[in-house]
Protein backbone atom coordinates (compact mmCIF):
# COMPACT_ATOMS: atom_id res chain seq x y z
CA UNK A 1 0.00 0.00 0.00
CA UNK A 2 1.67 3.36 -1.19
CA UNK A 3 2.02 5.82 2.14
CA UNK A 4 1.40 9.53 2.47
CA UNK A 5 2.72 12.18 4.16
CA UNK A 6 -1.13 14.26 3.56
CA UNK A 7 -4.26 12.62 3.33
CA UNK A 8 -7.40 14.06 3.52
CA UNK A 9 -10.81 12.08 4.12
CA UNK A 10 -13.89 13.62 3.16
CA UNK A 11 -17.43 10.98 2.26
CA UNK A 12 -17.10 12.41 -1.66
CA UNK A 13 -13.74 10.91 -3.67
CA UNK A 14 -13.10 15.31 -5.68
CA UNK A 15 -13.98 13.50 -8.98
CA UNK A 16 -16.80 12.62 -11.23
CA UNK A 17 -16.99 10.17 -14.03
CA UNK A 18 -17.47 11.36 -17.33
CA UNK A 19 -17.67 9.40 -20.72
CA UNK A 20 -14.56 10.35 -22.81
CA UNK A 21 -15.22 11.16 -26.88
CA UNK A 22 -14.28 7.22 -27.21
CA UNK A 23 -16.89 6.23 -24.73
CA UNK A 24 -14.49 5.00 -22.55
CA UNK A 25 -15.19 6.17 -18.65
CA UNK A 26 -12.99 8.67 -17.20
CA UNK A 27 -12.53 9.72 -13.80
CA UNK A 28 -12.21 13.76 -13.80
CA UNK A 29 -10.82 16.22 -10.82
CA UNK A 30 -14.12 17.55 -9.69
CA UNK A 31 -14.40 21.72 -10.28
CA UNK A 32 -14.41 24.14 -7.56
CA UNK A 33 -14.63 23.28 -3.93
CA UNK A 34 -12.18 21.68 -1.94
CA UNK A 35 -10.04 20.19 -4.35
CA UNK A 36 -9.06 22.80 -6.13
CA UNK A 37 -7.72 24.66 -2.68
CA UNK A 38 -5.52 21.71 -1.84
CA UNK A 39 -4.76 20.81 -5.78
CA UNK A 40 -1.11 22.56 -5.73
CA UNK A 41 -0.57 21.09 -2.02
CA UNK A 42 -1.57 17.77 -2.97
CA UNK A 43 0.28 17.36 -6.01
CA UNK A 44 3.46 18.44 -4.76
CA UNK A 45 3.80 15.81 -1.45
CA UNK A 46 3.08 12.22 -1.39
CA UNK A 47 -0.76 12.70 -1.17
CA UNK A 48 -3.84 9.86 -0.83
CA UNK A 49 -7.64 11.63 -0.86
CA UNK A 50 -9.33 9.00 1.05
CA UNK A 51 -13.18 8.63 -0.12
CA UNK A 52 -16.49 7.16 -1.48
CA UNK A 53 -16.31 7.03 -5.44
CA UNK A 54 -20.83 7.13 -5.13
CA UNK A 55 -22.60 3.72 -6.05
CA UNK A 56 -22.94 0.38 -3.64
CA UNK A 57 -20.93 -2.55 -4.13
CA UNK A 58 -16.96 -3.56 -3.87
CA UNK A 59 -15.04 -0.21 -4.31
CA UNK A 60 -13.48 0.59 -7.62
CA UNK A 61 -9.49 0.53 -8.03
CA UNK A 62 -9.09 4.35 -9.33
CA UNK A 63 -6.03 5.38 -11.33
CA UNK A 64 -4.53 8.67 -9.33
CA UNK A 65 -5.78 11.57 -10.53
CA UNK A 66 -3.58 14.65 -11.08
CA UNK A 67 -0.69 12.37 -8.81
CA UNK A 68 -3.04 12.17 -6.13
CA UNK A 69 -4.03 8.61 -5.20
CA UNK A 70 -7.33 7.59 -4.42
CA UNK A 71 -8.68 5.50 -2.02
CA UNK A 72 -11.38 4.30 -2.47
CA UNK A 73 -13.82 3.11 0.76
CA UNK A 74 -16.90 1.13 -0.31
CA UNK A 75 -20.89 1.39 0.65
CA UNK A 76 -22.82 -1.32 0.84
CA UNK A 77 -26.56 -1.08 0.34
CA UNK A 78 -27.57 -0.96 3.62
CA UNK A 79 -24.42 1.49 4.75
CA UNK A 80 -25.89 3.88 2.07
CA UNK A 81 -29.47 3.90 3.27
CA UNK A 82 -28.67 4.24 7.14
CA UNK A 83 -25.42 6.15 7.12
CA UNK A 84 -25.42 8.39 4.52
CA UNK A 85 -29.13 8.57 3.71
CA UNK A 86 -29.83 8.13 7.32
CA UNK A 87 -27.91 9.28 9.88
CA UNK A 88 -25.78 11.62 7.93
CA UNK A 89 -28.60 13.28 6.05
CA UNK A 90 -31.61 12.80 8.30
CA UNK A 91 -30.21 12.73 11.38
CA UNK A 92 -27.51 15.09 11.63
CA UNK A 93 -27.59 17.32 8.73
CA UNK A 94 -31.35 18.71 10.36
CA UNK A 95 -30.51 18.95 13.41
CA UNK A 96 -27.06 20.82 13.03
CA UNK A 97 -29.42 23.02 10.87
CA UNK A 98 -31.70 24.71 13.42
CA UNK A 99 -34.14 21.93 13.22
CA UNK A 100 -35.68 23.51 10.31
CA UNK A 101 -36.96 19.73 9.65
CA UNK A 102 -37.62 16.97 12.18
CA UNK A 103 -34.64 15.02 12.73
CA UNK A 104 -35.13 11.44 13.12
CA UNK A 105 -33.22 9.15 15.64
CA UNK A 106 -33.09 5.26 14.55
CA UNK A 107 -30.78 3.14 16.69
CA UNK A 108 -29.72 0.89 12.77
CA UNK A 109 -28.69 4.52 11.35
CA UNK A 110 -26.18 5.21 14.50
CA UNK A 111 -24.78 1.40 13.91
CA UNK A 112 -24.18 2.24 10.75
CA UNK A 113 -22.44 5.51 11.65
CA UNK A 114 -20.27 3.68 13.44
CA UNK A 115 -19.42 0.96 11.06
CA UNK A 116 -18.64 3.41 8.45
CA UNK A 117 -16.43 5.81 10.40
CA UNK A 118 -14.51 2.74 11.52
CA UNK A 119 -13.95 1.62 7.70
CA UNK A 120 -13.03 5.31 6.55
CA UNK A 121 -10.46 5.12 10.03
CA UNK A 122 -8.95 1.96 9.01
CA UNK A 123 -8.63 2.73 5.10
CA UNK A 124 -6.51 6.57 6.31
CA UNK A 125 -4.73 4.42 9.46
CA UNK A 126 -3.69 1.82 6.28
CA UNK A 127 -2.18 4.84 3.45
CA UNK A 128 -0.45 6.92 6.47
CA UNK A 129 3.42 7.63 6.43
CA UNK A 130 4.60 7.24 10.13
CA UNK A 131 3.49 11.24 12.07
CA UNK A 132 1.52 11.97 8.52
CA UNK A 133 -1.01 14.93 8.45
CA UNK A 134 -4.17 13.52 8.00
CA UNK A 135 -7.53 15.97 7.56
CA UNK A 136 -11.34 14.72 8.36
CA UNK A 137 -14.19 16.48 6.58
CA UNK A 138 -17.62 17.18 7.74
CA UNK A 139 -20.55 15.76 10.05
CA UNK A 140 -20.64 12.31 7.99
CA UNK A 141 -17.27 11.42 9.34
CA UNK A 142 -16.85 12.82 12.69
CA UNK A 143 -16.35 9.53 14.46
CA UNK A 144 -13.27 8.93 12.24
CA UNK A 145 -10.83 11.50 14.43
CA UNK A 146 -11.22 9.55 17.61
CA UNK A 147 -11.38 5.97 15.69
CA UNK A 148 -8.36 6.85 14.28
CA UNK A 149 -6.21 7.97 17.05
CA UNK A 150 -6.47 4.84 18.47
CA UNK A 151 -5.29 2.46 15.58
CA UNK A 152 -2.74 5.61 14.93
CA UNK A 153 -1.51 7.94 17.82
CA UNK A 154 1.73 8.86 15.43
CA UNK A 155 -0.42 11.11 13.13
CA UNK A 156 -1.53 14.81 12.96
CA UNK A 157 -5.30 14.82 13.07
CA UNK A 158 -7.51 17.88 11.64
CA UNK A 159 -11.18 17.94 12.00
CA UNK A 160 -13.17 20.72 9.87
CA UNK A 161 -17.04 20.35 9.93
CA UNK A 162 -18.29 22.35 6.74
CA UNK A 163 -22.21 22.50 8.20
CA UNK A 164 -22.92 24.83 11.02
CA UNK A 165 -22.44 23.53 14.67
CA UNK A 166 -25.84 23.86 16.84
CA UNK A 167 -26.33 25.17 20.39
CA UNK A 168 -26.48 23.42 23.02
CA UNK A 169 -29.61 23.25 23.61
CA UNK A 170 -30.87 21.31 20.09
CA UNK A 171 -27.34 18.80 19.85
CA UNK A 172 -28.40 17.83 23.61
CA UNK A 173 -31.33 16.20 21.78
CA UNK A 174 -29.08 13.75 19.65
CA UNK A 175 -29.04 10.22 21.30
CA UNK A 176 -25.61 9.31 21.09
CA UNK A 177 -23.89 13.16 21.88
CA UNK A 178 -21.48 11.95 24.05
CA UNK A 179 -20.01 9.74 21.30
CA UNK A 180 -19.85 11.96 18.58
CA UNK A 181 -18.24 14.51 20.43
CA UNK A 182 -15.69 12.23 21.71
CA UNK A 183 -15.18 11.40 18.49
CA UNK A 184 -14.78 14.72 17.13
CA UNK A 185 -11.97 15.43 20.08
CA UNK A 186 -9.77 12.42 18.94
CA UNK A 187 -8.13 15.50 16.85
CA UNK A 188 -5.50 17.73 17.27
CA UNK A 189 -7.47 20.87 15.89
CA UNK A 190 -11.05 21.49 15.41
CA UNK A 191 -12.14 23.70 13.12
CA UNK A 192 -15.70 25.70 12.42
CA UNK A 193 -16.86 27.99 9.73
CA UNK A 194 -17.72 30.36 12.48
CA UNK A 195 -16.62 31.80 15.99
CA UNK A 196 -20.18 30.45 17.40
CA UNK A 197 -19.92 27.13 16.11
CA UNK A 198 -16.76 27.15 18.13
CA UNK A 199 -18.47 28.42 21.34
CA UNK A 200 -21.49 26.45 21.20
CA UNK A 201 -18.74 22.91 20.81
CA UNK A 202 -16.95 24.17 24.00
CA UNK A 203 -19.87 24.36 26.06
CA UNK A 204 -20.88 20.87 24.91
CA UNK A 205 -17.58 19.55 25.57
CA UNK A 206 -18.01 21.38 29.37
CA UNK A 207 -21.37 20.67 29.71
CA UNK A 208 -21.93 16.91 28.61
CA UNK A 209 -17.85 15.54 29.23
CA UNK A 210 -17.18 17.78 31.90
CA UNK A 211 -13.89 18.86 30.05
CA UNK A 212 -12.19 22.28 30.75
CA UNK A 213 -13.22 24.13 27.82
CA UNK A 214 -12.50 27.45 26.47
CA UNK A 215 -13.64 28.57 22.97
CA UNK A 216 -9.91 27.95 21.65
CA UNK A 217 -8.92 25.21 24.09
CA UNK A 218 -10.64 21.93 24.89
CA UNK A 219 -8.25 19.86 27.58
CA UNK A 220 -8.91 16.22 26.88
CA UNK A 221 -6.70 13.85 29.41
CA UNK A 222 -3.18 14.81 28.87
CA UNK A 223 -3.86 16.35 25.58
CA UNK A 224 -5.41 20.07 24.34
CA UNK A 225 -7.40 19.84 21.51
CA UNK A 226 -7.82 23.19 19.76
CA UNK A 227 -10.95 25.15 18.63
CA UNK A 228 -11.82 27.96 16.13
CA UNK A 229 -13.19 29.02 13.33
CA UNK A 230 -11.84 28.93 9.48
CA UNK A 231 -14.28 29.94 7.29
CA UNK A 232 -14.28 28.58 4.03
CA UNK A 233 -13.78 30.23 0.55
CA UNK A 234 -13.29 29.92 -3.34
CA UNK A 235 -10.81 30.19 -5.76
CA UNK A 236 -11.62 34.00 -6.21
CA UNK A 237 -9.06 34.43 -8.71
CA UNK A 238 -10.20 30.99 -11.08
CA UNK A 239 -13.69 32.60 -10.63
CA UNK A 240 -13.03 36.00 -11.76
CA UNK A 241 -10.87 35.08 -14.69
CA UNK A 242 -14.17 32.43 -16.09
CA UNK A 243 -16.60 35.09 -15.59
CA UNK A 244 -14.33 37.57 -17.33
CA UNK A 245 -13.63 35.51 -20.68
CA UNK A 246 -14.92 36.68 -23.88
CA UNK A 247 -17.12 33.70 -24.82
CA UNK A 248 -18.54 33.87 -21.09
CA UNK A 249 -19.30 37.78 -21.43
CA UNK A 250 -21.06 36.65 -25.12
CA UNK A 251 -23.13 34.10 -23.64
CA UNK A 252 -24.07 36.13 -20.24
CA UNK A 253 -25.43 38.74 -23.51
CA UNK A 254 -27.19 35.90 -25.26
CA UNK A 255 -28.76 34.36 -21.69
CA UNK A 256 -30.13 37.94 -21.18
CA UNK A 257 -31.64 38.70 -24.66
CA UNK A 258 -33.28 34.74 -24.20
CA UNK A 259 -34.57 35.76 -21.09
CA UNK A 260 -36.45 38.53 -23.26
CA UNK A 261 -34.06 41.71 -22.29
CA UNK A 262 -35.42 42.03 -18.80
CA UNK A 263 -34.67 45.35 -16.94
CA UNK A 264 -33.84 43.66 -13.95
CA UNK A 265 -32.72 39.63 -13.73
CA UNK A 266 -32.82 37.99 -10.09
CA UNK A 267 -31.09 34.94 -9.86
CA UNK A 268 -31.16 32.16 -7.44
CA UNK A 269 -29.17 29.22 -6.98
CA UNK A 270 -29.36 26.16 -4.93
CA UNK A 271 -28.99 22.33 -4.24
CA UNK A 272 -32.58 21.60 -3.48
CA UNK A 273 -32.58 21.66 0.25
CA UNK A 274 -35.32 22.52 2.56
CA UNK A 275 -32.43 24.70 4.68
CA UNK A 276 -32.04 26.75 1.26
CA UNK A 277 -35.21 28.82 2.47
CA UNK A 278 -36.38 28.14 -1.82
CA UNK A 279 -40.20 27.65 -0.70
CA UNK A 280 -39.85 31.33 1.72
CA UNK A 281 -38.93 32.50 -1.32
CA UNK A 282 -40.68 32.47 -3.25
CA UNK A 283 -43.87 33.30 -1.00
CA UNK A 284 -42.32 36.55 -0.75
CA UNK A 285 -41.77 37.04 -4.85
CA UNK A 286 -45.32 35.72 -5.18
CA UNK A 287 -46.75 38.49 -3.05
CA UNK A 288 -44.98 40.88 -4.93
CA UNK A 289 -45.85 40.15 -7.77
CA UNK A 290 -49.57 39.87 -6.60
CA UNK A 291 -49.25 43.49 -5.32
CA UNK A 292 -47.32 44.52 -8.66
CA UNK A 293 -44.15 46.00 -6.80
CA UNK A 294 -42.65 43.73 -9.25
CA UNK A 295 -43.69 43.06 -12.34
CA UNK A 296 -43.12 39.76 -15.30
CA UNK A 297 -42.81 42.69 -17.81
CA UNK A 298 -39.02 44.05 -16.45
CA UNK A 299 -38.67 41.66 -14.22
CA UNK A 300 -37.61 37.69 -14.60
CA UNK A 301 -36.73 35.70 -11.55
CA UNK A 302 -34.34 32.44 -12.72
CA UNK A 303 -34.54 29.61 -10.03
CA UNK A 304 -32.15 26.89 -10.48
CA UNK A 305 -32.90 24.41 -8.15
CA UNK A 306 -30.01 21.16 -7.77
CA UNK A 307 -31.94 17.84 -6.94
CA UNK A 308 -29.99 16.43 -4.29
CA UNK A 309 -30.17 13.36 -1.86
CA UNK A 310 -33.29 12.06 -3.96
CA UNK A 311 -33.81 8.84 -1.87
CA UNK A 312 -34.87 10.84 1.47
CA UNK A 313 -38.27 11.41 2.28
CA UNK A 314 -37.93 15.00 3.13
CA UNK A 315 -36.08 15.65 -0.48
CA UNK A 316 -38.79 14.09 -2.66
CA UNK A 317 -41.68 16.36 -0.46
CA UNK A 318 -39.65 19.51 -0.95
CA UNK A 319 -39.09 19.29 -4.46
CA UNK A 320 -43.17 18.06 -4.77
CA UNK A 321 -44.16 21.17 -2.94
CA UNK A 322 -41.27 23.72 -5.04
CA UNK A 323 -42.72 22.57 -8.47
CA UNK A 324 -45.81 23.40 -7.10
CA UNK A 325 -45.71 26.64 -6.20
CA UNK A 326 -43.77 27.65 -9.64
CA UNK A 327 -46.12 25.98 -11.73
CA UNK A 328 -49.00 28.04 -9.83
CA UNK A 329 -46.83 31.41 -9.83
CA UNK A 330 -46.34 30.93 -13.93
CA UNK A 331 -49.94 29.83 -14.12
CA UNK A 332 -50.88 33.18 -12.26
CA UNK A 333 -48.23 35.45 -13.59
CA UNK A 334 -47.31 34.73 -16.19
CA UNK A 335 -47.71 35.38 -20.05
CA UNK A 336 -47.35 33.76 -23.38
CA UNK A 337 -43.62 33.72 -23.73
CA UNK A 338 -43.18 35.31 -20.39
CA UNK A 339 -42.75 33.22 -17.93
CA UNK A 340 -42.47 34.97 -13.93
CA UNK A 341 -40.06 32.16 -13.11
CA UNK A 342 -37.15 30.13 -15.02
CA UNK A 343 -37.28 26.88 -13.23
CA UNK A 344 -34.14 24.77 -14.05
CA UNK A 345 -33.38 21.38 -12.28
CA UNK A 346 -30.22 20.64 -14.70
CA UNK A 347 -26.48 20.99 -13.89
CA UNK A 348 -24.54 23.47 -16.06
CA UNK A 349 -20.58 23.47 -16.43
CA UNK A 350 -18.53 26.46 -14.73
CA UNK A 351 -19.00 28.37 -17.95
CA UNK A 352 -22.22 28.64 -17.85
CA UNK A 353 -22.61 29.01 -14.34
CA UNK A 354 -20.19 32.14 -14.68
CA UNK A 355 -22.44 33.33 -17.32
CA UNK A 356 -25.33 33.66 -14.92
CA UNK A 357 -23.63 34.91 -12.53
CA UNK A 358 -23.15 37.78 -15.01
CA UNK A 359 -26.51 38.27 -16.24
CA UNK A 360 -27.83 38.44 -12.94
CA UNK A 361 -28.24 41.55 -11.59
CA UNK A 362 -29.58 40.10 -7.90
CA UNK A 363 -28.21 36.94 -6.70
CA UNK A 364 -30.38 36.15 -3.83
CA UNK A 365 -29.16 33.38 -1.85
CA UNK A 366 -31.55 33.41 1.03
CA UNK A 367 -31.04 29.96 3.43
CA UNK A 368 -33.03 29.45 6.87
CA UNK A 369 -29.46 28.32 8.07
CA UNK A 370 -26.22 27.38 6.15
CA UNK A 371 -22.57 26.28 6.95
CA UNK A 372 -20.75 29.31 4.45
CA UNK A 373 -22.44 29.21 1.06
CA UNK A 374 -19.95 29.38 -1.70
CA UNK A 375 -22.46 30.13 -4.16
CA UNK A 376 -22.77 33.99 -2.56
CA UNK A 377 -19.15 34.20 -2.46
CA UNK A 378 -18.74 32.96 -6.47
CA UNK A 379 -21.24 35.56 -7.41
CA UNK A 380 -19.19 38.18 -5.90
CA UNK A 381 -16.11 37.09 -7.53
CA UNK A 382 -17.99 36.83 -10.88
CA UNK A 383 -19.09 40.64 -10.72
CA UNK A 384 -15.45 41.40 -12.47
CA UNK A 385 -17.13 44.95 -13.51
CA UNK A 386 -18.71 45.47 -9.42
CA UNK A 387 -22.29 45.74 -10.53
CA UNK A 388 -25.17 43.34 -8.96
CA UNK A 389 -26.60 43.34 -5.54
CA UNK A 390 -26.20 40.28 -3.42
CA UNK A 391 -29.41 39.37 -1.11
CA UNK A 392 -27.75 37.13 1.56
CA UNK A 393 -29.60 35.72 4.36
CA UNK A 394 -27.91 36.66 7.94
CA UNK A 395 -28.40 33.27 8.72
CA UNK A 396 -25.69 31.67 6.10
CA UNK A 397 -21.93 31.56 7.51
CA UNK A 398 -21.51 33.71 4.38
CA UNK A 399 -23.15 36.68 5.80
CA UNK A 400 -20.13 37.24 8.77
CA UNK A 401 -17.70 37.84 5.84
CA UNK A 402 -19.68 39.68 3.17
CA UNK A 403 -21.56 41.94 5.32
CA UNK A 404 -22.08 44.61 2.78
CA UNK A 405 -24.66 42.58 1.48
CA UNK A 406 -27.88 43.29 1.32
CA UNK A 407 -28.73 40.97 4.23
CA UNK A 408 -32.24 40.00 5.24
CA UNK A 409 -34.14 37.41 7.33
CA UNK A 410 -35.56 34.70 5.36
CA UNK A 411 -38.07 33.68 8.24
CA UNK A 412 -39.32 37.22 8.40
CA UNK A 413 -41.65 37.57 4.94
CA UNK A 414 -41.97 41.11 5.10
CA UNK A 415 -38.09 41.85 5.34
CA UNK A 416 -37.74 39.52 2.95
CA UNK A 417 -39.66 41.23 0.36
CA UNK A 418 -38.33 44.39 1.05
CA UNK A 419 -34.88 43.04 1.11
CA UNK A 420 -35.75 41.84 -2.48
CA UNK A 421 -37.17 45.46 -3.62
CA UNK A 422 -33.96 47.10 -1.64
CA UNK A 423 -31.98 44.97 -3.92
CA UNK A 424 -34.25 45.82 -7.15
CA UNK A 425 -33.81 49.08 -6.23
CA UNK A 426 -30.35 50.20 -5.68
CA UNK A 427 -28.76 52.72 -7.23
CA UNK A 428 -25.64 51.84 -9.11
CA UNK A 429 -23.35 53.90 -6.74
CA UNK A 430 -24.18 51.46 -3.64
CA UNK A 431 -24.15 48.61 -5.45
CA UNK A 432 -20.96 49.30 -6.64
CA UNK A 433 -19.49 50.57 -3.32
CA UNK A 434 -20.71 47.46 -1.64
CA UNK A 435 -19.82 44.80 -4.66
CA UNK A 436 -16.05 46.44 -4.40
CA UNK A 437 -15.50 45.74 -0.59
CA UNK A 438 -16.92 42.33 -0.98
CA UNK A 439 -15.00 41.45 -4.24
CA UNK A 440 -11.39 43.13 -2.21
CA UNK A 441 -12.25 40.44 0.92
CA UNK A 442 -12.84 37.63 -1.21
CA UNK A 443 -9.69 38.52 -2.98
CA UNK A 444 -7.95 38.40 -0.16
CA UNK A 445 -9.38 35.67 1.83
CA UNK A 446 -9.38 33.06 -0.90
CA UNK A 447 -9.89 29.48 -0.74
CA UNK A 448 -5.80 28.92 -0.22
CA UNK A 449 -5.69 31.27 2.19
CA UNK A 450 -7.93 29.18 3.90
CA UNK A 451 -5.84 26.10 3.52
CA UNK A 452 -2.92 28.12 4.50
CA UNK A 453 -4.53 29.25 7.87
CA UNK A 454 -5.94 26.06 8.48
CA UNK A 455 -3.01 23.32 7.83
CA UNK A 456 -0.96 26.13 9.89
CA UNK A 457 -2.67 25.63 12.90
CA UNK A 458 -2.79 21.96 12.40
CA UNK A 459 0.70 21.41 11.70
CA UNK A 460 3.02 22.60 14.28
CA UNK A 461 6.09 21.09 12.92
CA UNK A 462 5.74 23.43 9.48
CA UNK A 463 6.64 21.17 7.18
CA UNK A 464 3.65 21.02 4.93
CA UNK A 465 3.03 24.46 5.44
CA UNK A 466 6.65 25.37 3.68
CA UNK A 467 5.43 23.31 0.76
CA UNK A 468 1.95 25.11 0.83
CA UNK A 469 3.68 28.68 0.36
CA UNK A 470 6.42 27.33 -2.04
CA UNK A 471 3.86 26.69 -4.44
CA UNK A 472 1.11 29.85 -3.88
C1 LIG B 1 -22.90 20.16 1.90
C2 LIG B 1 -21.95 19.32 2.75
C3 LIG B 1 -20.97 18.55 1.88
C4 LIG B 1 -21.72 17.78 0.81
C5 LIG B 1 -22.58 18.73 -0.02
C6 LIG B 1 -23.39 18.01 -1.11
O1 LIG B 1 -22.22 21.23 1.36
O2 LIG B 1 -21.28 20.10 3.69
O3 LIG B 1 -20.20 17.65 2.66
O4 LIG B 1 -20.84 17.06 -0.01
O5 LIG B 1 -23.47 19.39 0.85
O6 LIG B 1 -24.19 17.02 -0.57
P1 LIG B 1 -24.07 15.50 -0.98
O7 LIG B 1 -25.01 14.77 -0.06
O8 LIG B 1 -24.50 15.42 -2.42
O9 LIG B 1 -22.64 15.07 -0.80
Amino acid sequence: MRQSSLVVVANRLPIDDSVAPDGACEWRRSPGGLVSALHPLLRQTPATWVGWAGGTGPAPVLPDVDGVHMQTVPLSADDLRDHYEGFANATLWPLYHDAVEQPEYHRRWWEAYQRVNQRFAEATAEVADPGAVVWVQDYHLQLVPGLLRELRPDLRIGFFLHVPFPPPELFMQLPRRAELLRGMLGADLIGFQRAQAAHNFAQLASKVLGLPATDRRIGVQDRVVRIGAYPVSIDTAEMAALAGRPDVTARARRLRHDLGDPERVILSLDRMDYTKGIEQRLKAYSELLASGDVKVRDTVLVQVAMPSRERVGQYQILRERIEREVGRINGEFGRVGEPAIHYLTQPFDRAELAALYRVADVMAVTPLRDGMNLVAKEYVAARVDDTGALLLSEFAGAAAELDQAYLVNPHDLEGLKQGILSALRAGPDDVGDRMRAMRDHLHRHDIRAWARSYLSALDDTGSLLTRLSSTG
